[in-house]
């Protein structure tokens, strides 16, 4: 299983739930804004960020039945595992928290690089 630390983790309490932002670090570029939720008893990172303005959904209400976030602008349900927040698993390991790449060569290589598109790249 290859792994991918996220860093700067901060943990917030929204309307009870758990969650944190940190910044997930791919291949040597610090992809920003990653937000990790849990659904159904499994922590699932995101982009901390609506396609449509690039808001922080942090703060959004989750709908874990339907795998949907809500932006907290203006409404729209946001599938987590969707193009646009590229959903995958992430871990704690070692008090660390990771998002996990898996092997599959084409569409986690897709999701992974989407992470990073967003303009918010540190080189
Ligand atoms: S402002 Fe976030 S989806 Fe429209």
């Amino acid at each position: 299983m290859r792994l991918a630390p996220i860093l700067h983790l901060t943990e917030h309490d929204v309307r009870g739930d758990r969650r944190w932002t940190g910044r997930a670090v791919l291949a040597g570029v610090i992809c920003r804004d990653v937000l990790v939720v849990t659904v159904e008893e499994k922590l699932v990172a995101v982009r901390n960020r609506c396609p449509h303005r690039d808001v922080e959904i942090l703060s959004g209400r989750l709908d874990t039945a339907e795998g949907i976030i809500e932006c907290p602008s203006h409404g729209a349900r946001l599938p987590l595992k969707g193009v646009d927040l590229c959903g995958r698993p992430a871990i704690w390991q070692d008090g660390a928290l990771y998002l996990v790449l898996d092997d599959e060569p084409a569409s986690p290589a897709t999701n992974t690089e989407s992470l990073c598109q967003t303009g918010q790249r540190e080189v």
